[in-house]
């Protein structure tokens, strides 16, 4: 028996990196994943493999910064399986080459406003199409992706300011949402090997600072997802876990 027996999950940006990790871990624990993400074919990929491992799996396109695609993804998801149990943000716009620059003489305003788009409206849109079924199920997991960027300080300046939003969002939304039972969480990863093509000297470059002193892989977070996905956590909502091998302590 898996601790998500039956739950079902939308993963935004389950597609490569830390949300595949994400979609595989949570479906090894029994729940029934939408891979939502811009990119269909990986999304189709991380759906196939938890197929083939003996899950449940739907590939959902989505643009997360979209109200009407936000919305059609929560539609495609209700209409398949009834519920959706869980809601993941994960999906981001960060990594380079698509950000050209992290210093505030520098940054291209219309990046600024890609990055808000994505990463802070994207979660909002996103919550605020599932927030009614959840609110009629009187139960529903949303785990939104922070970084702990925001706590260090560290990095690029417009991703850093979106994802503090996500946090303060995070604790807003959490409040207004208990009376449905639904709870509003955040992880906060350290830098994480999520992209094979990136160069590993930069992931080594963070080590010294952690008191677990190694690269950080996506599979370093999935057990935080697990227990915010879980009943274990039903009563902890409003809160960051910060996932980084204790480089940053709050
Ligand atoms: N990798 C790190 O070092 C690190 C550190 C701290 C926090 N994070 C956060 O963890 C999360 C995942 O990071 P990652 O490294 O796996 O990212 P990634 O860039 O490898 O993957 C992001 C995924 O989001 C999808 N995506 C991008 N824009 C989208 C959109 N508009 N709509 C739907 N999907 C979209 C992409 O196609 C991709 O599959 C992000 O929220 C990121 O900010 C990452």
């Amino acid at each position: 028996m898996g601790r998500l027996d039956g739950r079902v999950i939308i993963v935004t940006g389950g597609g490569q990196g830390i949300g595949r990790a994400f979609a595989l871990g949570l479906a090894n624990e029994g729940a029934k994943i939408a891979v939502a993400d811009i990119n269909r074919p990986s999304a189709e990929s991380v759906a196939a493999e938890i197929g083939e491992a003996g899950s449940e799996a739907l590939a959902v396109v989505v643009d997360v910064s979209s109200e009407e695609s936000a919305k059609a993804m929560a539609a495609t998801v209700i209409d398949r399986w009834g519920r959706v149990d869980g809601l993941i943000n994960n999906a981001a716009f960060f990594q380079r080459p698509q950000i050209t620059s992290g210093l505030i003489e520098e940054i291209p305003v219309d990046e600024w406003d890609k990055v808000m788009a994505v990463n802070l409206k994207g979660p909002f849109l996103c919550c605020r199409a599932v927030i009614g079924q959840m609110k009629q199920q009187m139960y529903g997991k949303i785990v939104n992706i922070s970084s702990g960027t925001v706590f260090s300080g560290r990095s690029i300046l417009h991703y850093v300011a979106s994802k503090g939003g996500v946090t303060a969002f995070t604790r807003v939304l959490a409040k207004q949402s208990g009376d449905w039972n639904i709870t509003v969480n955040s992880i906060a990863p350290g830098l994480t090997a999520s992209d094979p093509e990136r160069d590993e000297i930069i992931y080594q470059g963070r080590v010294s600072a952690r008191s677990i002193p190694r690269v950080e892989a996506p599979e370093d977070l999935v057990g935080a997802a697990i227990f915010l996905m879980s009943s274990e956590s039903d009563f902890m909502t409003g809160q960051t876990m910060v996932v980084d091998g204790g480089a940053v302590m709050r």
